[in-house]
This record gives structure tokens, C-alpha cells and sequence, in this order.
């Protein structure tokens, strides 16, 4: 471990209080059991934090504050008074982006280098808010003619759909926190936000954040604690009208068999295996470190990590040997370190699941170029962290090719045309993203567009802005997360039919 490394909590105020209480109805409770369960640092599985253990008593309390919090002056708030809030929101973010970042490198291990201030990310949640804060006063319905005889008179209007149950993992938490907050306050719902058990940190935080700045009480509720109880008891809740969540494809189907009790409305943003094409003309100086770094960003615990790479025969084996040396090029170290660039998986549980695929690929018949191994050196023998793997010469039918690893394992595999690249990519019950890498305009538009995918980048990878929707195709999900798109997954819409003779 570096010198420059400091563990020293005070460093957050926040994390010297334990055990952490959750925010129901605008105070900070207990668990209801009185439970508590651990939080782990993964660059060295030391226990940072206890945090309050929910369970369905306390999902339900939390549902029944959101409940009334939507049912009292919330509802009569003005859109200029929500865009006010969010921008405040956003402001409390900004000014306090260091701690949160700290939190979130703690608890998920993504490294501090890459999401300090100053760094391109830093306000990167601050702007999807504010981008959310422009759409209170510009949400409406329409006047809409009929052709009934007399004088009828018809319109429609939007209205938030209720209470929302938004359950996030813990890949990204500030970010996947925010995309629910944001289109619930901008249209009006009330929420319980459930973080991940793996990092419930920053969640809190940002919640003390939103009682400071004036969200009302009950508007947005935290509830900690595990996915078979706090989370199953969300998307059972008859008095929950819409679950958003974020995580694996199999939680996604059971949420979709669990709301079918009372129809509750579903956005889900689920798993993917994205395919990313390096066609023989791209320019590899770019597509090299741009399809690496589109598997080992945040060690590869990315939904839309373009972890199938198919290259094109010509330049297969040179592109291999680039990615191969890139990879190996990586700095693999303790998450508070700032030298560093790929941090730990997030937990003991990822960390096996991921090493399973890492002796897998071998077995399969794939052949390492890259890595391989989970990494034991003395100083990070005690964390989770895992080598950036390259297996090249990997064939579509192995698991390595079909299975979300969600962990830094990139797969090479060869093609010689277009169509046939074409129908390899979309061999995949996912959908949520693909890349493709080409000087040639005429084959990056007809592969954009036969790409089975919620986003598809051309000569680039991993990029998002607020206004630009972002979901998944296929078993990748349900609506959109940000963009105008998004809205419309919390709201109703009524027509209201006004016979005036
Ligand atoms: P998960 O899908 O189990 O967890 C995500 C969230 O859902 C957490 O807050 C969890 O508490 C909650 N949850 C779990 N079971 C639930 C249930 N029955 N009802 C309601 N909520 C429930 O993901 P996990 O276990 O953390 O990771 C497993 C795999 O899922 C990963 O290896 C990866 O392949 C995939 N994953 C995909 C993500 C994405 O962004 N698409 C994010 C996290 C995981
Ligand atoms: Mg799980």
C-alpha cells in the first residue's frame, strides 16, 4: 500500500456515526428488528460501516410516509418550486461531491483517481439533476380535437404516478441513486429508494443531502437493508405504483412476476453481454484503448461494458496483442489509491463468481492473452481484485461469450463480414448496448442499425449525457433511464372530456 494512502474515516464525518440509521418519512430510524448488518471496504475486506438491517416492517413504513407525503402538500407543489428543489438538490451534490465520492470508493471499491473533483465525472450527477430540473414546468398534456357532436371539449394532463419503490445495485450507487431521483421529483412521485446491501453508503448520505435542502418529509425515503425481504416486500406492495429498478435480469423477471399482484408499472434496466465490432479499417490507436477500457472501467461492473469484441480476421491477431498489452498496462491497486485505475470487484461473492468464469474461459478453450487470476500480492491478497483478462480465439456458443461476468474479462473473437457480424452480435438474449469501430460511414449507419440495442456507440464507448435516453432492448429491460423518454415511466396520462352544451 501506497504512503499516500489514508484510510482515516474522519475524512467523511459521515462514517464516524454507527450504526447507520435509515430515512423513513423524514427521520432517521432503526430498524424496526433493531438489526444491523456489516459494510465492507473491497480493497481490503474491512468492515467500514454497520448499517440499520430493514426488513418488511420497515419497507412498509416507508411505503406509508411516500404514501402520505404524495397524498399531502407535496402534490400542490409548483413546478417552479420542484425545478427549485432539484437545482438545490444538484447545488448540495456539487458541494459536497468529495465525501459522497469517498463513500462510494469505500464501499464499492471504484478507484478515487478516476472521480475525484476536478476529473470529468465530477459533476456528473449535479448535471442529470439539473437537467432533470428544466422538465417540472415543461411537463403537459395536450388539447386534443374530437369529432363527437356538439360542443365536447377534450384534453390531456399528466400526473405523477404515486409511489415509487426504486431498487438500485451497487455498481455505480451515486449515479444509479440519482437517475430515480431525478424524474421522481421533477414529475411529482413520492419514493422509497432501496440501495444495494453491497453499498447503502453514499444512498444515506444523499439522502441527508435531500432533508437539508427542503425535500419534504416522506418525499424520498431510504430504506437499507437486503433484496429477499426489503426489496421483495417493495415490489409486492399493493400501495407501491411503480418499481424502477436497476440490477440483474433474474431479480428483473422475479420483480415482474412479484407486481403482478396489483399491475404495478415496471421500469427495469437490467444485465448485459454488448457486443463492440473493430472492423480491418478502424483507426486502432482509438479502438484499441476504447474497446479496453469499454470492459475494465469500474473492473468491468458496468451493465453496458462491451464485453464481446469481435474483430475483424485481418487485423484479429494485432488487435489482440493491443488489447493484451493494454491490459496489462493497467494498474490494479487499492481503491484509495490515486495512481490507481482498476480498483477491487465489489465483494467476496463477485470476486468467486468472477474467478469461476476466469477458469472457465481456459476449460472452454478460450486462450488467455491477458491476466487470468485473481490478484495475490501481499498488499491487495486481502481485497477482491482480480487481473484484467483478455481470452482471445473464444467461440460464441462458450459461457464466457453469452454469461454477464461483470467483472474485467474482455472476449476476443474473429469474423470475416458484415453479415455475418451482424446476426453474431444479436445472438444474445440481451440488448442493452453495442459499439462498433469503422472509418466507412456506410457500414457504421447499416450496422447502427441492425444492432439490437438500446444504445449503440460508433468509434467510441461508455458515453452518456442527461438528455439522451438509455435502456435496454430485449431482456435488457423496460424504459429508459434520463432523456425526456424517462419521464413518461413516472407519470399517467388522463383525458379529461368536457361536454359544455
Ligand atoms: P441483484 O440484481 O441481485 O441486486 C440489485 C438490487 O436488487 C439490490 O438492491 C438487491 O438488494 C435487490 N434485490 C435482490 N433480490 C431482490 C428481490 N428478490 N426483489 C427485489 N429486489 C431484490 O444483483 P447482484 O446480486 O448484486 O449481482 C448479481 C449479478 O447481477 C452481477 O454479477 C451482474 O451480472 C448483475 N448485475 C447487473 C447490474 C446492472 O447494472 N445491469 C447491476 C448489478 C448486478
Ligand atoms: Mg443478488
Amino acid at each position: 500500500m501506497s504512503a499516500s494512502i489514508s484510510t482515516d474515516p474522519t475524512r467523511s464525518s459521515f462514517l464516524s456515526g454507527d450504526p447507520k440509521k435509515m430515512l423513513i418519512g423524514g427521520l432517521w430510524v432503526d430498524a424496526a428488528s433493531g438489526k444491523t448488518f456489516p459494510s465492507f471496504n473491497p480493497s481490503t475486506g474491512e468492515v467500514i460501516a454497520e448499517i440499520a438491517e430493514g426488513d418488511a416492517e420497515d419497507a412498509n413504513r416507508a411505503v406509508a410516509a411516500a404514501r402520505a407525503a404524495f397524498e399531502g402538500p407535496w402534490r400542490r407543489m409548483k413546478p417552479s418550486q420542484r425545478q427549485e428543489l432539484l437545482w438545490a438538490v444538484a447545488d448540495a451534490i456539487e458541494e459536497n461531491y468529495e465525501e459522497l465520492q469517498l463513500l462510494e470508493v469505500l464501499e464499492m471499491g471504484s478507484p478515487i483517481g478516476r472521480s475525484r473533483p476536478g476529473k470529468k465525472r465530477s459533476s456528473w450527477e449535479a448535471s442529470v439533476l439539473r437537467y432533470f430540473a428544466g422538465w417540472p414546468t415543461k411537463i403537459h398534456g395536450q388539447t386534443i380535437p374530437n369529432s363527437l357532436p356538439g360542443s365536447v371539449f377534450t384534453y390531456t394532463v399528466k400526473e405523477p404516478v404515486g409511489v415509487v419503490a426504486a431498487i438500485v445495485p451497487w455498481n455505480r450507487p451515486i449515479s444509479n441513486a440519482v437517475w430515480k431521483i431525478g424524474p421522481v421529483l421533477a414529475t411529482g412521485c413520492t419514493m422509497v429508494l432501496k440501495p444495494a446491501e453491497e453499498a447503502s453508503l453514499a444512498a444515506l448520505r444523499l439522502g441527508e443531502l435531500l432533508t437539508e435542502v427542503g425535500v419534504p418529509d416522506g418525499v424520498v425515503n431510504v430504506v437499507t437493508g437486503f433484496g429477499e425481504t426489503v426489496g421483495a416486500t417493495l415490489t409486492e406492495h399493493h400501495d407501491v405504483d411503480k418499481v424502477s429498478f436497476t440490477g440483474s435480469t433474474a431479480v428483473g423477471q422475479s420483480i415482474v412476476r412479484a407486481s403482478a399482484g396489483n399491475l404495478k408499472r415496471l421500469s427495469l434496466e437490467l444485465g448485459g453481454k454488448s457486443p463492440d465490432v473493430v472492423f480491418a479499417d478502424a483507426d486502432l490507436t482509438r479502438a484499441i484503448p476504447g474497446a479496453a477500457m469499454a470492459v475494465f472501467t469500474n473492473s468491468g461492473q458496468v451493465c453496458c461494458a462491451g464485453t464481446r469484441i469481435y474483430a475483424e480476421r485481418p487485423i484479429y491477431e494485432q488487435f489482440v496483442e493491443g488489447v493484451s498489452e493494454f491490459a496489462k498496462g493497467l494498474r490494479v491497486g487499492n481503491s484509495l489509491d490515486p495512481e490507481t485505475q482498476i480498483g477491487p470487484l465489489v465483494s467476496s461473492e463477485q470476486l468467486e463468481r468472477v474467478t469461476g468464469y476466469l477458469e472457465l474461459g481456459p476449460e472452454e478453450g478460450a486462450r488467455t492473452t491477458a491476466g487470468g487470476h485473481r490478484v495475490m500480492t501481499e498488499d491487495l491478497a486481502k481485497g477482491y481484485f482480480v487481473e484484467p483478462t483478455v481470452f482471445a480465439d473464444v467461440e460464441d456458443g462458450m459461457r464466457v461469450a453469452r454469461d454477464e461476468i461483470f467483472g474485467p474479462v474482455a472476449c476476443i473473437l474473429p469474423f470475416d463480414s458484415l453479415d455475418e457480424v451482424s446476426k453474431r452480435a444479436n445472438d444474445t438474449n440481451y440488448g442493452l448496448s453495442g459499439g462498433l469501430w469503422t472509418r466507412d460511414i456506410g457500414k457504421a449507419h447499416r450496422l447502427a442499425s441492425e444492432m439490437q440495442a438500446g444504445t449503440v456507440w460508433v468509434n467510441g464507448f461508455l458515453q452518456f449525457d442527461p438528455g439522451i435516453p438509455f435502456g435496454g432492448y430485449k431482456m435488457s429491460g423496460w424504459g429508459s433511464e434520463m432523456g425526456e423518454k424517462s419521464l413518461d415511466d413516472y407519470l399517467n396520462t388522463k383525458s379529461v372530456w368536457i361536454n359544455s352544451d
